[in-house]
């Protein structure tokens, strides 16, 4: 471990020419992600094949489930026995929280060489320094998921008179249709993280405005306002087109109800994307993608990252880590990553040429969003709170929609959540 820690020192100041090849050979990397479905492991596939064919030994540590509740346990269980990998998949403020605990180490060298500053935008950017604006880098982002999209299987919103709904209103009217077409509506998962993930789409079609009072400054007047109210109700609304069997149902198993026909909608980020682009669906012909309704001039961003722990002994990045580091930002990779993710690039200046419309769609609404004031993060998938406040809120949503609890009840309990330390 001592000998490892020295050759990254070296390799950090780059000293080690000529060495890096037998560092690499020698050099195993255990990488903990939740990439499992059918697209996230293609997307995920690309950096292990690039590592490997760098001569390191690319250890896969995949924990199943979505957005990663159970890859955080796995985490944490191994940092307690002293064993944590070499990598992990953090994102947002927790990498600040891990940071905090003196268990990772910095990358700065592979993001100074690169000139991550310039590469990355700079609200990006803060959050890939633990939240510090020109502190030093712990982590190195892979890509930009939208959360608030809507797919639509096309034949079916075709049956349902053809119009993409850009109200609720209109997803009501959209949906109605669909159930006397003899089409389920909506394909809904089963776990606090989607009901959590609606309700945030939900929270947004009230405005970016509103969804940053809610949920980024936790503002009590906010939180058990009118507005907030009509949030709960809408859910509630929605909720009344799911069908029976949505409990524990991952959401990859809800999108191939969309891809199959077996359904006409789904409220998901463009990791969904992902799942049709693998089954070889084209968008605008098979599916559609639209911003859930009211949402359009808004965008929950969803940044995935990786950080690097140290290692018994270990005070600096290995060579490893930061070849890892420097090619999750290169342009080639990020241009692929996200061709099978579903998402756009986060580094600037890569082309969107050989994306999909959905993909060009993000990346305009990202910049329009970006200049007005609506580019907000997303809370249910650990952008916009702490661990702490995020589950609290995220039980008070999942309670209240797996109950018939009252809309007064649920933001009673909301307000409460929002005090969590
Ligand atoms: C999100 C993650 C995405 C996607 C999704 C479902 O939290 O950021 O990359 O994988 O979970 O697993």
């Amino acid at each position: 471990m001592k000998v490892r820690a020295i050759m990254a020192a070296l390799a950090a100041t780059g000293l080690m020419v000529g060495a890096s090849a037998a560092q690499a050979a020698g050099e195993s990397l255990e990488v903990l992600h939740w990439w499992t479905s059918g697209g996230e492991s293609k997307a995920i596939g690309v950096l292990k094949d690039d590592m490997t064919k760098q001569g390191y030994t690319w250890k896969d540590f995949a924990v199943a489930g979505g957005a990663g509740a159970a890859a955080m346990t796995a985490l944490r269980s191994q940092v307690i026995a002293g064993n944590p990998p070499s990598a992990a998949q953090i994102k947002g403020p927790l990498i600040k929280e891990w940071a905090d605990q003196d268990v990772l180490v910095d990358i700065n060298s592979a993001a100074k060489s690169e000139n991550w500053q310039k590469n990355l935008p700079p609200e990006i950017d803060t959050i890939m320094r633990a939240g510090k604006k020109d502190g030093d880098y712990y982590a190195a982002p892979f890509s930009v998921h939208r959360v608030n999209w809507l797919y639509i299987n096309k034949a079916a919103l075709d049956k349902a008179g053809g119009k993409v709904p850009t109200t609720w209103d209109e997803f009501f009217t959209v949906a109605d249709k669909m159930k006397a077409a003899g089409i389920m509506p909506i394909a809904m998962g089963g776990q606090p993280w989607q009901d959590l993930t609606l309700w945030e789409d939900v929270v947004l079609s009230q405005g970016a405005p509103f969804y940053k009072k809610a949920i980024v400054d936790l503002d009590q007047a906010t939180l058990t306002g009118p507005q907030m109210h009509k949030v709960f109700d809408t859910v509630r609304k929605i909720q009344g087109y799911f069908d029976a069997g949505r409990n524990g149902r991952d959401w990859n198993l809800a999108t191939a109800m969309v891809i199959n026909n077996k359904a006409g909608m789904q409220f998901m980020g463009d990791w969904a994307k992902g799942e049709f682009a693998n089954a070889n669906k084209k968008p605008g012909v098979d599916y559609v993608c639209a911003p859930v309704p009211g949402t359009d001039k808004a965008y929950t961003f969803n940044v995935d990252s990786f950080v690097f722990f140290k290692e018994k002994g270990q005070d600096k990045a290995t060579a490893g880590q930061l070849a890892l580091a420097k090619t999750i930002m290169s342009p080639a990779f990020q241009e692929q990553f996200s061709l099978y993710k579903g998402s756009i690039p986060v580094r600037l200046g890569v082309s969107m040429a050989k994306f999909d419309d959905c993909a060009k769609k993000s990346y305009a609404d990202e910049q329009t969003a970006l200049k007005a004031g609506g580019y907000v993060p997303s809370l249910a998938h650990g952008m916009a709170q702490s661990d702490a406040v995020a589950g609290a809120i995220t039980d008070v949503v999942t309670k209240f929609m797996n109950s018939n609890e009252s809309t007064d009840d649920a933001i009673k309990a909301l307000a409460n959540a929002a005090k969590t330390k």
